[in-house]
């Protein structure tokens, strides 16, 4: 069974290391505002097994550096993860969600309802491009019990 928690931001970086720049020093995978951020884990029998971190503007979210070890992958837990994410975004209100998202990872992303946007760039050898989602949220106001 794969649970997701919150995590401690510095147990994102193995699995970012591993799962998306392998060949870059362990350093790079640090970002500046790490401590700013919220980190989500999936574990797998107890091992943490992938990662995604969420930061926040407002009421608009980036997630960065959704990353599964590569032995897991394909089994659903980076879906499991996203699901977790969007849930989370919901429950604070946030009404945007947006990713750098790897060109070749752009499928995924559109199962969740994510769009292309046409900004797109290059870095650190890989494709980008800019891919948002409106989170929608279901008007409670007349929820009787
Ligand atoms: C991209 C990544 C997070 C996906 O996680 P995962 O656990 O392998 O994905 P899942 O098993 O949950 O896949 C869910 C669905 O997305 C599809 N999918 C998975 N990776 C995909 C990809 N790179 N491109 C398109 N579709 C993909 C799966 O086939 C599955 O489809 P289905 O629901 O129709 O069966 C993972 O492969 C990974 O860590 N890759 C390396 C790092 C990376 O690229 N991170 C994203 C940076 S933007």
């Amino acid at each position: 069974m794969a649970v997701v928690e919150q995590i401690f931001p510095a147990l994102t970086w193995r699995i970012r290391h591993i799962a998306m720049y392998p060949d870059h020093p362990y350093e790079f995978v640090k970002l500046a505002n790490d401590f700013d951020g919220v980190h989500f884990g999936i574990y797998v029998d107890y091992e943490l097994t992938g990662v995604v971190s969420l930061f926040t503007q407002g009421n608009v979210g980036q997630f960065r550096k959704l990353a599964v070890l590569p032995e897991a992958q394909n089994q659903g837990l980076g879906k499991q993860l996203m699901d977790y994410l969007i849930d989370f975004c919901k429950i604070q209100k946030l009404t945007k969600l947006w990713c750098n998202a790897r060109v070749n990872a752009k499928e995924f992303y559109t199962k969740f309802g994510f769009y292309e946007t046409d900004k797109t760039y290059s870095a650190d050898g890989f494709d980008f491009v800019i891919m948002e989602l409106e989170i929608k949220h279901k008007d409670t106001k007349n929820t009787k019990c």
